[in-house]
């Protein structure tokens, strides 16, 4: 595929496409083979997602990924990438502390790491704060309000956020908070559908759903989730395109099996000898054994 078929991504044509009504296409992603395959497809945007806890490395929770696990697994994703924007996730209690210490977090994204920027959660005042100071240092941002995962203990539960009218209200005013902090687009995440269609219609950044219905600029999804290679509980929002449990499952077992019956290796997967270095070898073989 040519790289004129797919034009490098970037902020400012991530919003040529929310003002020409061009859907943005984003996915996550944690490694290099998987975002080869996702930058092969014409992902606009790869979110490198602390939901890489509970999806790669087993977390109960996206709370307990650190800034080391971030870093490691973005450099994976940007080595695949020529073309998509990626997105590193700041994971929970890496933007607490201060101001300070929330910009050098970020910006191992870009500097070590080779994203072009950071999503961060929230949108409280004081996450108002640090949205501008990134963005003051050069550190472009996506926010994310409605279901904030990192909001786990808050919330008590993963549940559609936005449902009465009070809180509606409230995730519609955090999306025009981010936008006017400087935020270059805002994920909505499991949110009623009406509300992400007022949201989307009222920024002039693009919004990325997931769990928000058709109404935003752009989708995105878990890699695992799409793939139908997740262990846990499913969201009804997903779309499974394919059953990779199954298939790999399957694959496992097969190979398990020849293994244990001596069908695997076969003559066809072994190396073999020069049909004259055995000739050779074997009088000094039988040599040996003589007394
Ligand atoms: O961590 C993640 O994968 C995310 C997406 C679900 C938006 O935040």
């Amino acid at each position: 595929m040519a790289d004129t078929d797919f034009p490098k991504v970037t902020i400012p044509s991530l919003r040529a496409k929310k003002a020409s009504g061009e859907r943005i296409v984003a996915l996550t992603a944690y490694d290099f083979p998987q975002a080869a395959l996702v930058e092969q497809a014409g992902v606009d945007l790869i979110l490198v997602g602390d939901s890489l806890g509970m999806v790669v490395l087993g977390y109960p929770n996206t709370i307990p990924v650190t800034m080391e696990e971030m870093i490691h697994h973005t450099k994976a994703v940007t080595r695949a990438c020529r073309r998509a924007l990626v997105v590193g996730d700041m994971p929970y209690f890496s933007f607490h502390l201060s101001a300070e210490e929330t910009i050098r977090n970020a910006s191992r994204f870009l500097k070590e790491a080779g994203a072009s920027a950071v999503k961060i959660e929230g949108a409280s005042p004081a996450r108002l704060r640090l949205v501008r100071a990134l963005v003051e240092a050069e550190i472009p941002v996506m926010g994310h309000v409605g279901l904030t995962p990192q909001s786990i203990h808050r919330f008590g539960q993963y549940k559609v956020r936005g449902k009465d009218a009070a809180e509606a209200g409230r995730i519609l005013r955090e999306a025009r908070a981010l936008e006017a902090a400087g935020a270059f687009a805002v994920v909505l995440e499991c949110v009623p559908a009406e509300l992400a269609r007022r949201v989307t219609g009222s920024l002039k950044i693009p919004t990325i759903g997931i769990g928000a219905g058709p109404g935003c600029d752009g989708q995105i999804l878990v890699f695992h989730d799409l793939l139908g290679f997740s262990t846990g509980y499913l969201p009804k929002f997903v779309r499974t395109y394919a059953n990779l449990r199954d298939v790999i499952g399957s694959a496992v077992r097969r190979y398990a099996e020849d293994v244990r019956k001596g069908a695997f290796p076969d003559d066809a997967h072994s190396y073999h000898l020069p049909k004259g270095e055995v000739r050779q070898r074997s009088p000094k073989r039988k040599a040996a054994r003589k007394p």
